[in-house]
């Protein structure tokens, strides 16, 4: 099926709810035949949608399938523009490195490349990323904004405040944001946020934000390294979590921030950062490319840089592990 065709007909089970539409109004809505009606909804149905048939009355959308598919993130996707260019895949190496090609074949804004599993995913300063099939989210997100390089760090922050309100929309799970994109729960690591950039000389071509979720993992899914630092939404719920519900809310957040980012600026992001940033006031050790520093984190300043008071004086940091307390 086209995926517009399958995106207009899920849009239309979407608002119509629990209520049937009459093969009629699907045909008319979609511009096809009844009979090619009846052929999308047989399609939807092998992708394992429950479809119910009442003559007269029409089809209704029973059940949606369990299994992430391009179809069910599309199923009550309710932006206008993040993840609206959607590209899904089973498996992939790594959602970033294909969304770094898309973003170079002049994909739109908006462009979101999502796998069940990925066989390289990759993390912060060149980790590997664990991104095992099934129980994951794992999504790369590009960005055209026009803005200077050294506001790049602002989007990082930006993301994160995203994650945690469509977290917290979706799952109901309050989580904490660890600087500067770590997100957690009772300390633990929840979702990693890695954020590239493609310029050319002094203008940003892209922003390509990647974006790890544990949601479904019991703790024995994780490898051993990550057993006692890493938890996923599904142990703080204790219950199975709804990923496409998770990766629509996060994108509908992210497009009401990145909003509000393009017409006021950076002000209204980093209130709502640090309302929900840890450590922000208390001693923190940074472990930075260029040393390890111990202060006060007093907070981030306009560009979302570090502030860190330490005896030597203060520090500005700007990419580092942080270890709180
Ligand atoms: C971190 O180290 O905390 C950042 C992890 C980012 C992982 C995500 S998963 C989707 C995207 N594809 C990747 O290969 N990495 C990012």
């Amino acid at each position: 099926m086209r995926s517009t065709l399958r995106k207009d007909l899920i849009e239309l089970f979407s608002q119509a709810g629990r209520e049937f539409i009459s093969g009629q109004k699907i045909s008319d809505a979609l511009g096809c035949s009844r009979t090619a009606v009846w052929k999308h909804i047989e399609e939807l149905r092998k992708e394992g949608y429950e479809v119910e048939a009442v003559r007269r009355k029409g089809y209704r959308l029973v059940k949606k399938p369990g299994k992430l598919s391009e179809s069910e993130i599309r199923f009550g996707l309710k932006t206008e523009m993040m993840g609206q260019n959607l590209i899904y895949h089973d498996v992939i190496s790594s959602t970033q490195k294909t969304a770094h090609e898309l973003a170079n074949d002049n994909a739109p804004e908006g462009t979101l490349v999502v796998a069940d599993k990925q066989t390289a995913g990759r993390g912060r300063m060149s980790r590997v990323w664990h991104s095992q099939e099934g129980n994951g989210i794992w999504m790369s997100l590009i960005l055209r904004p026009d803005i200077p390089l050294q506001k790049t760090p602002q989007l990082t922050l930006l993301a994160a405040v995203a994650v945690v309100q469509g977290i917290e929309e979706s799952a109901g799970i309050q989580t904490d944001i660890k600087w500067p994109n770590d997100i957690l729960i009772n300390g633990k690591k929840t979702v990693g946020i890695l954020t590239e950039m493609q310029a050319e000389e002094d203008r940003v071509r892209s922003i390509i934000i990647g974006i790890g979720i544990n949601v479904n993992q019991q703790p024995d899914d994780f490898p051993d390294e990550l057993k006692n630092i890493a938890t996923s939404l599904s142990q703080a719920a204790g219950e199975k979590i709804d990923r496409a519900g998770v990766i629509q809310h996060i994108l509908l957040c992210f497009e009401k921030r990145y909003r509000d980012y393009m017409t006021h600026g950076f002000t209204p992001i980093k209130l709502l950062w640090e309302s929900y940033a840890l450590g922000i006031g208390t001693n923190m050790r940074a472990r930075t490319l260029n040393g390890t520093f111990y202060g006060k984190a007093l907070g981030i300043d306009d560009e979302g840089v570090l502030l860190l008071e330490t005896k030597e004086g203060m520090k500005k940091i700007y990419s580092a592990d942080i270890e709180l307390g």
